[in-house]
């Protein structure tokens, strides 16, 4: 199968063995899924897709699984350069510490994404770097890994907000602030979630720093929170522990790590980028797909961004829906399961 993204195109295109090789952060693209390597990502939905074609797929965060993976040699690495140019160079602290001294690492990215800015990046930690190619719009560059100062745990940092201590990571959602959507909704949930049942279990779909589940935990209900990112999750099981509260943290493309469970509520900012574009199809499932994750009476309250076109899908799910804030930029919505 033939490349279907640029970066696999400019990867495809190289006269190179990538056997061995760990693909660090990529885009889904067949041609990588069926070839050969490691995918190391921090996208649960990526790595379920390398692992339903019997490839191995390993988070930044699955401690063991990289010792054992990183004690075979590694050939090297292709880093696909994010969005977040700060979770780039986390990835790059992070390789550094896991890689043997002097692996060959490989960076790759589209030109528009500022794949370009990994030259300063790289001179700033003292690497050397030579530009391998350039097409499809997309820059390759190579380095190899060297042992560094810096400590990849560094760049954890919390802030407050809400009373509350909020981890943060490069790439997690909202890095360093309350998004404003988010503190519309927080002003909504002490009237609309179901008072009845205050220690119900609620659902945090897309918990992103866990701002949600941590303020929903200081009011006593038992919280489990969801994210594709394990960045994410990582940082909501931070978030939950600075501020000595309990909560579940997992890993799911919207519910498909949820199985049958229902919740009394979910609750949710719902995505609607990823990385560069917009892609509705994470809250479309979210709102589609709600009414089989909740009890009888259970209730959906999400916020949006005013122009989104939520309106629809919440309609067909739940035959009906309230707006229950709503101040111009962002609407609040509550829709309950008869
Ligand atoms: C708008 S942010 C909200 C974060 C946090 N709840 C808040 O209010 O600050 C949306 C979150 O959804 C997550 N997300 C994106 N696609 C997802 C998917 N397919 N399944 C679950 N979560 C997803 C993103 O990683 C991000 O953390």
């Amino acid at each position: 199968m033939s490349a279907e993204t640029p970066v696999g195109q400019l990867l495809e295109r190289q006269d190179a063995d990538y056997r061995g090789w760990w693909w660090v952060g990529p885009p889904r693209d067949g041609w990588l899924e069926g070839g050969q390597g490691c995918l190391v990502s921090g996208d649960f939905a990526v790595r379920r897709a390398w692992h339903e074609r019997g490839r191995p797929a390993l988070s930044p965060f699955d401690g063991e699984g990289i010792d054992e993976a990183a004690s075979s040699p590694v050939p090297g690495a292709v880093l696909f350069w994010p969005k977040a140019h700060a979770l780039g160079e986390w990835w790059l602290l992070w390789l550094c510490a896991r890689l043997p001294e002097g692996t060959r690492l490989q960076l790759v990215g589209e030109n528009q994404g500022g794949i370009k800015r990994v030259l300063k990046v790289l001179a700033a930690l003292g690497l050397g770097c030579r530009k391998l190619d350039s097409a499809r719009r997309c820059s390759l560059f190579e380095t190899r890994t060297a042992r560094l100062a810096l400590d990849p745990e560094a760049v954890w940092t919390h802030f407050e907000a809400e009373g509350l201590s909020l981890a943060s990571h490069p790439g997690v959602f909202g890095h360093g602030k309350l998004d404003e959507g988010t503190r519309l909704l927080l002003g909504q949930l002490p009237s609309h979630l179901p008072a009845q049942q205050p220690k119900g279990q609620v659902l945090d779909m897309g918990c992103g720093d866990g701002v949600l589940s941590a303020w929903l935990a200081r009011q006593g209900r038992h919280v489990c929170a969801a994210d594709v990112s394990a960045f994410a999750v990582q940082a909501t099981r931070r978030t939950l522990a600075a501020n000595e509260l309990e909560g579940e943290a997992l890993e799911s493309d919207v519910y498909s790590a949820l199985g049958e469970r229902r919740f009394d509520a979910i609750v949710s900012n719902p995505p609607f980028h990823q990385e560069r574009s917009i892609d509705y199809g994470p809250a479309a499932r979210l709102i589609e797909e709600a009414p089989s994750h909740l009890v009888p009476g259970g209730r959906l309250i999400l916020v949006a961004n005013a122009f989104l076109p939520y309106a629809d899908p919440l309609e067909r799910a739940f035959g009906g829906f309230e707006i229950v804030a709503d101040d111009g930029r962002f609407r609040v919505y509550s829709a309950r399961r008869t």
